[in-house]
């Protein structure tokens, strides 16, 4: 694997790797994808062996623009017009229902989750090469998301190239919403907020809520275990009073430090953006259990109090 600088001849050399079927790690604004061309189904075949996906999970396509992102879709109704000019390029992943003639596209689906990330590298990338370009996140399936070029050699080893764009902004995956229904049901909450998108397109229906009448879609990446690391990872409300030694480590947030544990920010969004590090620095440590003080119960740490609970999952 080759890190390598996002300059001409990085592109130029990303670019020889994608139109060969090949798959290439870049940065977006949320996390590192493994990118491939979206049409090839040998170069998507990549992804899923190089991440050890199972196949009925679909890749989000991304796209430099809206008119490519249209192309994609047999339909495209008034909340993806009004969600894409507000939050495109960005952190949402939209899925519409997908053009018939897509097919190669991951999993076989009647929809096709699209985004426009909004990161130079990622963009330029894109328009250099000319494709769309199917991208998961660039670890190990299950595996913590990599948030910077070091943490995708080290999940992924026998990706060809990596794109180093330096840390992720958001750090962690984008918002996923579902149009395919009759208004805007949240898959995957993410980097964009709740209340934003609600301000643009009223009411979300959340997970969980609406008709109980088994023809709701889920995100199918969304069921079991992920994000996790190799230590067990356990949720406590309190991590001061715990009994710890060297195979424990610690993970909480500001104003409830206990010594020798990593502390990251009280606000959800920056809290986010160091939270894959830091259970990559714990990993790391070799600790064989990470007690997680748990995120308050509020809208605002929804993303990452899931990927939190998903972390634990055994
Ligand atoms: O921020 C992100 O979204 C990053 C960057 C690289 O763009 N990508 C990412 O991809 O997180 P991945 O594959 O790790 O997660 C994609 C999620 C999965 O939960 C998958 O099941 C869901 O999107 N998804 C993809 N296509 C779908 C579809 N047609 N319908 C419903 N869910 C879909
Ligand atoms: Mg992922």
């Amino acid at each position: 694997m080759t890190i390598v600088r996002p300059d001409a001849d990085g592109f130029r050399r990303a670019v020889e790797v994608l139109r060969a079927d090949s798959v290439v790690a870049f940065p977006t604004e949320t996390v590192y994808g493994l990118g491939a061309n979206a049409f090839s189904e040998k170069a998507v075949g990549e992804i899923y062996r190089l991440k050890n996906r199972p196949s009925w999970n679909p890749l989000i396509v991304h796209v430099a623009n809206v008119e490519a992102a249209r192309e994609l879709t047999e339909s495209w109704p008034d909340e993806a017009n009004e969600l894409a000019a507000q939050f495109w390029p960005g952190p949402l992943t939209l899925v519409l229902p997908r053009a018939r003639h897509l097919d190669g596209v991951g999993a076989s689906n009647d929809t096709i989750a699209i985004r426009i990330p909004a990161h130079e590298v990622a963009l330029r990338l894109l328009e250099a090469s000319g494709l769309a370009l199917a991208a998961p996140s660039a670890n190990r399936s299950e595996g913590i998301s990599p948030t910077t070029a070091e943490h995708v050699l080290r999940s992924l080893p026998d990706v060809p190239l990596v794109l180093d764009g330096g840390p992720a902004s958001w750090g962690i995956e984008s918002t996923v919403v579902d149009l395919t229904g009759s208004g805007v049901r949240l898959l995957r909450p993410g980097a964009l907020s709740l209340r934003a998108l609600r301000d643009v397109a009223g009411p979300i229906t959340l997970p969980g809520e609406g008709p109980a009448d088994g023809a709701v879609r889920a995100s199918p990446g969304m069921s079991r275990r992920h994000y996790a690391p190799r230590a067990t990872v356990v949720l406590v409300e309190d991590v001061r009073d715990a009994d710890r030694d060297d195979s424990v480590g610690v993970l909480t947030y500001e104003t409830a430090a206990v010594e020798g544990a990593e502390v990251l920010s009280a606000d959800p969004r920056e809290y986010a953006a160091d939270l894959y590090a830091a259970l990559h620095r714990l990993d790391d440590a070799g600790v064989a259990t990470i007690l997680v003080r748990e995120p308050p119960p509020t809208e605002d740490w929804l993303a990452v109090r899931d990927r939190l609970a998903r972390a634990a999952t055994k």
